[in-house]
Protein backbone atom coordinates (compact mmCIF):
# COMPACT_ATOMS: atom_id res chain seq x y z
CA UNK A 1 0.00 0.00 0.00
CA UNK A 2 1.65 3.43 -1.25
CA UNK A 3 0.78 6.66 0.35
CA UNK A 4 -0.43 7.77 -2.88
CA UNK A 5 -2.62 4.60 -3.12
CA UNK A 6 -6.59 5.25 -3.74
CA UNK A 7 -8.19 4.08 -1.10
CA UNK A 8 -12.04 3.61 -0.77
CA UNK A 9 -13.41 3.52 2.38
CA UNK A 10 -17.11 2.17 2.49
CA UNK A 11 -18.67 3.91 5.15
CA UNK A 12 -16.53 6.32 6.25
CA UNK A 13 -19.24 8.64 8.21
CA UNK A 14 -19.84 5.40 10.42
CA UNK A 15 -17.84 4.76 14.02
CA UNK A 16 -15.45 2.49 12.37
CA UNK A 17 -14.76 4.06 9.04
CA UNK A 18 -14.40 7.49 10.59
CA UNK A 19 -11.41 6.29 12.69
CA UNK A 20 -9.90 4.46 9.82
CA UNK A 21 -9.78 7.32 7.98
CA UNK A 22 -8.51 9.67 10.64
CA UNK A 23 -5.64 6.88 11.37
CA UNK A 24 -4.85 6.19 7.35
CA UNK A 25 -4.77 10.52 6.96
CA UNK A 26 -2.40 10.80 10.07
CA UNK A 27 -0.20 8.23 8.71
CA UNK A 28 -0.28 10.12 5.38
CA UNK A 29 -2.04 8.19 2.92
CA UNK A 30 -3.73 11.36 0.85
CA UNK A 31 -6.47 9.51 -1.69
CA UNK A 32 -8.98 8.75 0.23
CA UNK A 33 -12.42 8.01 -1.47
CA UNK A 34 -15.55 8.58 0.03
CA UNK A 35 -18.71 8.22 -0.64
CA UNK A 36 -22.56 8.32 1.95
CA UNK A 37 -25.06 5.54 1.73
CA UNK A 38 -26.86 8.45 -0.45
CA UNK A 39 -24.49 8.91 -2.59
CA UNK A 40 -23.84 5.65 -3.36
CA UNK A 41 -25.99 2.99 -1.94
CA UNK A 42 -24.19 -0.47 -1.57
CA UNK A 43 -26.87 -2.87 -1.34
CA UNK A 44 -27.29 -1.71 -5.20
CA UNK A 45 -25.21 -3.87 -7.46
CA UNK A 46 -25.22 -1.89 -10.60
CA UNK A 47 -24.65 1.39 -8.87
CA UNK A 48 -21.40 -0.74 -7.21
CA UNK A 49 -20.21 -2.12 -10.24
CA UNK A 50 -20.43 1.58 -11.66
CA UNK A 51 -18.15 3.36 -8.56
CA UNK A 52 -15.98 0.86 -8.99
CA UNK A 53 -15.95 0.85 -13.08
CA UNK A 54 -15.63 5.43 -12.39
CA UNK A 55 -13.27 5.33 -9.33
CA UNK A 56 -10.75 2.41 -9.71
CA UNK A 57 -9.87 2.16 -6.08
CA UNK A 58 -6.23 0.33 -5.71
CA UNK A 59 -7.38 -0.47 -1.76
CA UNK A 60 -10.63 -1.51 -0.18
CA UNK A 61 -12.10 -0.90 3.32
CA UNK A 62 -15.11 -2.42 4.05
CA UNK A 63 -16.41 -0.61 6.75
CA UNK A 64 -20.12 -0.15 5.87
CA UNK A 65 -22.88 -2.25 7.38
CA UNK A 66 -26.10 -1.73 9.01
CA UNK A 67 -24.92 -2.54 12.84
CA UNK A 68 -27.15 -2.27 16.09
CA UNK A 69 -27.49 -3.53 19.30
CA UNK A 70 -29.52 -7.01 20.30
CA UNK A 71 -32.82 -4.78 20.54
CA UNK A 72 -32.39 -3.69 16.48
CA UNK A 73 -31.13 -6.93 16.25
CA UNK A 74 -33.72 -8.91 16.93
CA UNK A 75 -36.43 -6.98 15.72
CA UNK A 76 -35.15 -6.56 12.17
CA UNK A 77 -33.97 -9.61 11.11
CA UNK A 78 -34.69 -9.42 7.65
CA UNK A 79 -33.07 -6.51 7.05
CA UNK A 80 -29.86 -7.30 9.16
CA UNK A 81 -29.47 -10.21 6.73
CA UNK A 82 -30.30 -8.56 3.35
CA UNK A 83 -28.48 -5.38 3.61
CA UNK A 84 -25.29 -6.92 4.96
CA UNK A 85 -24.99 -9.66 2.67
CA UNK A 86 -25.64 -7.43 -0.37
CA UNK A 87 -23.30 -4.37 0.54
CA UNK A 88 -20.59 -7.49 1.19
CA UNK A 89 -21.24 -9.65 -1.52
CA UNK A 90 -21.39 -6.36 -3.96
CA UNK A 91 -18.27 -4.65 -2.85
CA UNK A 92 -16.11 -7.29 -2.45
CA UNK A 93 -17.05 -8.89 -5.81
CA UNK A 94 -16.34 -5.67 -7.51
CA UNK A 95 -13.10 -5.21 -5.57
CA UNK A 96 -12.26 -8.45 -7.28
CA UNK A 97 -13.30 -7.83 -10.92
CA UNK A 98 -12.21 -4.35 -10.37
CA UNK A 99 -8.08 -5.25 -9.84
CA UNK A 100 -8.17 -3.63 -6.43
CA UNK A 101 -5.05 -4.98 -4.74
CA UNK A 102 -6.09 -4.88 -0.69
CA UNK A 103 -9.12 -4.73 0.72
CA UNK A 104 -10.00 -5.08 4.76
CA UNK A 105 -13.30 -6.80 5.66
CA UNK A 106 -14.71 -6.09 8.69
CA UNK A 107 -16.63 -9.38 11.23
CA UNK A 108 -17.65 -9.36 14.78
CA UNK A 109 -16.89 -10.84 18.31
CA UNK A 110 -20.80 -11.47 18.24
CA UNK A 111 -20.79 -13.92 15.63
CA UNK A 112 -18.47 -16.51 17.52
CA UNK A 113 -20.97 -19.45 18.49
CA UNK A 114 -22.86 -18.76 21.54
CA UNK A 115 -21.22 -21.25 24.15
CA UNK A 116 -17.94 -21.37 22.66
CA UNK A 117 -14.53 -22.14 24.91
CA UNK A 118 -13.31 -19.03 25.87
CA UNK A 119 -11.07 -16.79 24.98
CA UNK A 120 -12.19 -17.17 21.85
CA UNK A 121 -9.82 -18.07 19.16
CA UNK A 122 -10.17 -17.45 15.46
CA UNK A 123 -10.62 -21.62 14.77
CA UNK A 124 -13.84 -21.35 16.80
CA UNK A 125 -15.89 -19.77 14.81
CA UNK A 126 -18.82 -22.40 12.66
CA UNK A 127 -18.26 -24.89 15.72
CA UNK A 128 -21.28 -24.00 17.38
CA UNK A 129 -24.96 -22.25 17.55
CA UNK A 130 -25.23 -18.72 16.93
CA UNK A 131 -26.57 -16.45 19.87
CA UNK A 132 -30.48 -16.67 18.70
CA UNK A 133 -30.34 -12.53 18.52
CA UNK A 134 -28.24 -11.41 15.79
CA UNK A 135 -28.44 -14.95 14.03
CA UNK A 136 -28.96 -12.90 11.01
CA UNK A 137 -26.45 -10.38 11.35
CA UNK A 138 -23.81 -13.04 12.32
CA UNK A 139 -24.87 -15.10 9.04
CA UNK A 140 -24.42 -11.97 7.17
CA UNK A 141 -21.23 -11.72 8.60
CA UNK A 142 -19.82 -15.38 8.00
CA UNK A 143 -20.83 -15.09 4.95
CA UNK A 144 -18.72 -11.68 3.80
CA UNK A 145 -15.78 -13.20 6.19
CA UNK A 146 -15.83 -16.46 4.07
CA UNK A 147 -16.07 -14.54 0.47
CA UNK A 148 -12.98 -12.61 1.72
CA UNK A 149 -11.23 -15.40 2.79
CA UNK A 150 -12.03 -17.80 -0.71
CA UNK A 151 -11.07 -15.17 -3.13
CA UNK A 152 -7.75 -14.81 -1.14
CA UNK A 153 -6.97 -19.13 -0.97
CA UNK A 154 -8.33 -19.69 -4.43
CA UNK A 155 -7.77 -16.52 -5.98
CA UNK A 156 -4.46 -14.97 -4.86
CA UNK A 157 -5.65 -11.86 -3.75
CA UNK A 158 -4.49 -9.70 -1.18
CA UNK A 159 -8.32 -9.73 0.80
CA UNK A 160 -7.86 -9.86 4.48
CA UNK A 161 -10.60 -9.71 7.73
CA UNK A 162 -10.11 -8.30 11.43
CA UNK A 163 -12.37 -9.22 13.88
CA UNK A 164 -13.00 -6.66 16.31
CA UNK A 165 -14.46 -7.14 19.83
CA UNK A 166 -17.21 -4.95 20.87
CA UNK A 167 -16.08 -1.57 20.00
CA UNK A 168 -16.77 1.88 21.79
CA UNK A 169 -15.48 5.56 20.97
CA UNK A 170 -16.11 8.94 18.88
CA UNK A 171 -18.87 8.77 16.10
CA UNK A 172 -20.65 5.76 18.30
CA UNK A 173 -24.16 5.33 18.09
CA UNK A 174 -26.02 6.92 20.79
CA UNK A 175 -30.00 6.43 19.99
CA UNK A 176 -31.98 5.18 22.65
CA UNK A 177 -33.37 1.74 21.40
CA UNK A 178 -30.44 1.08 18.45
CA UNK A 179 -26.88 1.36 20.49
CA UNK A 180 -24.70 -1.13 22.33
CA UNK A 181 -23.96 -1.58 25.78
CA UNK A 182 -21.22 1.57 26.17
CA UNK A 183 -22.78 4.77 24.17
CA UNK A 184 -26.55 3.13 25.76
CA UNK A 185 -25.64 3.32 29.26
CA UNK A 186 -23.42 6.94 28.58
CA UNK A 187 -27.19 8.14 27.37
CA UNK A 188 -29.22 6.31 30.29
CA UNK A 189 -26.27 7.41 32.57
CA UNK A 190 -26.18 11.66 31.27
CA UNK A 191 -30.05 11.34 30.70
CA UNK A 192 -30.58 10.38 34.88
CA UNK A 193 -28.30 12.88 36.17
CA UNK A 194 -29.92 15.38 34.18
CA UNK A 195 -33.44 14.59 34.77
CA UNK A 196 -32.53 14.02 39.16
CA UNK A 197 -33.85 10.44 38.84
CA UNK A 198 -32.66 7.85 41.81
CA UNK A 199 -32.12 4.75 39.65
CA UNK A 200 -31.04 3.50 36.63
CA UNK A 201 -32.58 -0.22 35.30
CA UNK A 202 -29.88 -1.84 33.63
CA UNK A 203 -31.04 -5.05 31.26
CA UNK A 204 -29.95 -8.48 32.36
CA UNK A 205 -28.16 -9.58 35.41
CA UNK A 206 -25.11 -7.19 34.94
CA UNK A 207 -23.11 -10.67 35.35
CA UNK A 208 -22.08 -11.18 31.77
CA UNK A 209 -18.48 -10.82 31.08
CA UNK A 210 -17.30 -8.46 28.09
CA UNK A 211 -14.63 -6.99 26.36
CA UNK A 212 -14.09 -3.63 24.95
CA UNK A 213 -11.97 -2.10 22.50
CA UNK A 214 -11.41 1.97 21.79
CA UNK A 215 -12.40 2.65 17.87
CA UNK A 216 -9.16 4.16 17.34
CA UNK A 217 -6.99 1.05 18.67
CA UNK A 218 -9.00 -1.14 16.10
CA UNK A 219 -8.63 1.91 13.20
CA UNK A 220 -4.28 1.32 14.02
CA UNK A 221 -5.20 -2.74 13.80
CA UNK A 222 -7.07 -2.01 10.42
CA UNK A 223 -4.05 -0.01 9.13
CA UNK A 224 -1.33 -2.36 10.77
CA UNK A 225 -3.06 -5.21 8.64
CA UNK A 226 -3.41 -3.34 5.50
CA UNK A 227 0.47 -2.61 5.84
CA UNK A 228 1.66 -6.04 6.78
CA UNK A 229 -0.32 -8.88 6.79
CA UNK A 230 -1.50 -10.86 3.48
CA UNK A 231 -2.96 -14.59 5.17
CA UNK A 232 -6.62 -16.13 4.85
CA UNK A 233 -7.33 -16.04 8.31
CA UNK A 234 -9.30 -13.41 9.81
CA UNK A 235 -7.50 -12.20 13.13
CA UNK A 236 -9.01 -11.42 16.44
CA UNK A 237 -8.70 -7.79 17.13
CA UNK A 238 -9.33 -7.33 20.90
CA UNK A 239 -7.96 -5.59 24.08
CA UNK A 240 -8.06 -8.88 26.00
CA UNK A 241 -9.34 -7.12 29.19
CA UNK A 242 -12.83 -8.42 30.36
CA UNK A 243 -15.15 -6.51 32.55
CA UNK A 244 -18.61 -7.45 34.18
CA UNK A 245 -21.55 -5.68 32.59
CA UNK A 246 -21.98 -4.24 36.27
CA UNK A 247 -18.81 -3.24 36.92
CA UNK A 248 -19.15 -1.63 33.65
CA UNK A 249 -22.32 0.23 34.69
CA UNK A 250 -20.41 1.61 37.82
CA UNK A 251 -17.45 2.79 35.65
CA UNK A 252 -19.89 4.52 32.93
CA UNK A 253 -21.72 6.10 36.16
CA UNK A 254 -18.72 7.59 37.48
CA UNK A 255 -17.21 9.22 34.38
CA UNK A 256 -20.61 10.60 33.64
CA UNK A 257 -21.42 11.84 37.70
CA UNK A 258 -24.27 9.97 37.97
CA UNK A 259 -25.10 9.33 41.87
CA UNK A 260 -28.05 7.21 42.20
CA UNK A 261 -28.86 3.61 42.59
CA UNK A 262 -27.79 1.41 39.81
CA UNK A 263 -30.11 -1.66 39.50
CA UNK A 264 -30.36 -4.99 37.09
CA UNK A 265 -33.27 -6.03 35.33
CA UNK A 266 -33.36 -10.19 34.58
CA UNK A 267 -36.29 -10.91 32.85
CA UNK A 268 -34.09 -8.74 30.04
CA UNK A 269 -31.73 -10.88 28.11
CA UNK A 270 -28.11 -11.00 28.74
CA UNK A 271 -26.80 -12.47 25.82
CA UNK A 272 -23.76 -14.58 25.52
CA UNK A 273 -22.60 -15.10 29.38
CA UNK A 274 -18.83 -14.47 28.76
CA UNK A 275 -17.17 -13.22 25.82
CA UNK A 276 -13.42 -12.42 25.40
CA UNK A 277 -11.39 -12.98 22.70
CA UNK A 278 -7.80 -14.58 22.22
CA UNK A 279 -5.88 -12.19 20.55
CA UNK A 280 -2.29 -13.39 20.69
CA UNK A 281 -1.93 -13.86 16.97
CA UNK A 282 -2.61 -9.93 16.09
CA UNK A 283 -0.30 -9.27 19.55
CA UNK A 284 2.28 -11.50 17.90
CA UNK A 285 2.48 -9.15 14.44
CA UNK A 286 3.12 -6.41 16.37
CA UNK A 287 -0.29 -4.36 17.21
CA UNK A 288 -1.38 -3.71 20.60
CA UNK A 289 -3.78 -1.37 21.81
CA UNK A 290 -3.05 1.52 23.46
CA UNK A 291 -6.39 3.34 25.55
CA UNK A 292 -7.37 2.19 28.63
CA UNK A 293 -10.92 1.63 28.95
CA UNK A 294 -11.66 4.67 31.99
CA UNK A 295 -9.62 7.22 29.33
CA UNK A 296 -11.59 5.64 26.55
CA UNK A 297 -14.96 6.20 28.32
CA UNK A 298 -14.20 9.98 29.61
CA UNK A 299 -13.36 10.74 25.83
CA UNK A 300 -16.38 8.85 24.70
CA UNK A 301 -18.70 10.82 27.06
CA UNK A 302 -16.89 14.29 25.86
CA UNK A 303 -17.98 13.33 22.62
CA UNK A 304 -22.03 12.29 23.14
CA UNK A 305 -21.92 15.46 25.10
CA UNK A 306 -20.49 17.39 22.38
CA UNK A 307 -23.30 15.80 19.73
CA UNK A 308 -26.19 16.31 21.92
CA UNK A 309 -24.87 20.40 22.31
CA UNK A 310 -24.63 20.51 18.38
CA UNK A 311 -27.74 18.67 18.07
CA UNK A 312 -29.73 21.26 20.39
N1 LIG B 1 -19.60 -0.95 16.55
C1 LIG B 1 -19.09 -2.06 17.05
O1 LIG B 1 -19.06 -2.30 18.26
C2 LIG B 1 -18.50 -3.08 16.12
C3 LIG B 1 -17.93 -4.21 16.68
C4 LIG B 1 -17.37 -5.16 15.86
C5 LIG B 1 -17.40 -4.98 14.49
N2 LIG B 1 -17.96 -3.88 13.95
C6 LIG B 1 -17.99 -3.77 12.49
O2 LIG B 1 -17.44 -2.55 12.04
C7 LIG B 1 -18.12 -2.13 10.87
C8 LIG B 1 -18.58 -0.71 11.03
O3 LIG B 1 -19.37 -0.58 12.18
P1 LIG B 1 -19.72 0.86 12.82
O4 LIG B 1 -19.94 0.64 14.25
O5 LIG B 1 -18.74 1.85 12.33
O6 LIG B 1 -21.13 1.14 12.16
P2 LIG B 1 -21.87 2.57 11.96
O7 LIG B 1 -21.30 3.60 12.82
O8 LIG B 1 -23.33 2.27 12.03
O9 LIG B 1 -21.49 2.93 10.46
C9 LIG B 1 -21.90 2.15 9.40
C10 LIG B 1 -21.71 2.92 8.13
O10 LIG B 1 -22.18 2.06 7.08
C11 LIG B 1 -22.74 2.88 6.09
N3 LIG B 1 -23.80 2.15 5.41
C12 LIG B 1 -24.81 1.43 5.96
N4 LIG B 1 -25.62 0.96 4.99
C13 LIG B 1 -25.09 1.41 3.80
C14 LIG B 1 -25.48 1.26 2.45
N5 LIG B 1 -26.57 0.56 2.10
N6 LIG B 1 -24.72 1.85 1.51
C15 LIG B 1 -23.62 2.57 1.83
N7 LIG B 1 -23.19 2.73 3.11
C16 LIG B 1 -23.94 2.15 4.08
C17 LIG B 1 -23.32 4.09 6.77
O11 LIG B 1 -23.12 5.17 5.89
P3 LIG B 1 -23.89 6.61 5.99
O12 LIG B 1 -23.45 7.21 7.28
O13 LIG B 1 -23.40 7.36 4.81
O14 LIG B 1 -25.36 6.30 5.96
C18 LIG B 1 -22.50 4.21 8.05
O15 LIG B 1 -21.61 5.29 8.01
C19 LIG B 1 -19.25 -3.12 10.65
O16 LIG B 1 -18.86 -4.06 9.69
C20 LIG B 1 -19.41 -3.79 11.99
O17 LIG B 1 -19.87 -5.08 11.85
C21 LIG B 1 -18.50 -2.92 14.73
Amino acid sequence: MEFDSRIFIAGHRGMVGSAVGRELRSRGYRDLIERTSGELNLTQQADVEAFFQAEKPEVVVLAAAKVGGILANSQNLTEFLYQNLMIEMNVIRAAATHGVGRLLFLGSSCIYPKLAPQPLKEEYLLTGSLESTNEAYAIAKIAGLKLTEYYNREHGRAFISAMPSNLYGPGDNYHPDHSHVIPGLIRRFHEAKIGGQSEVRVWGTGAPLREFLHVDDLARACVFLLENYNQSQFLNVGSGEEISIKDLAQLIAEVVGYQGRISFDPGKPDGTPRKVMDSSKIRALGWSPKVLLKDGLKQAYLDFTSRIRDQA
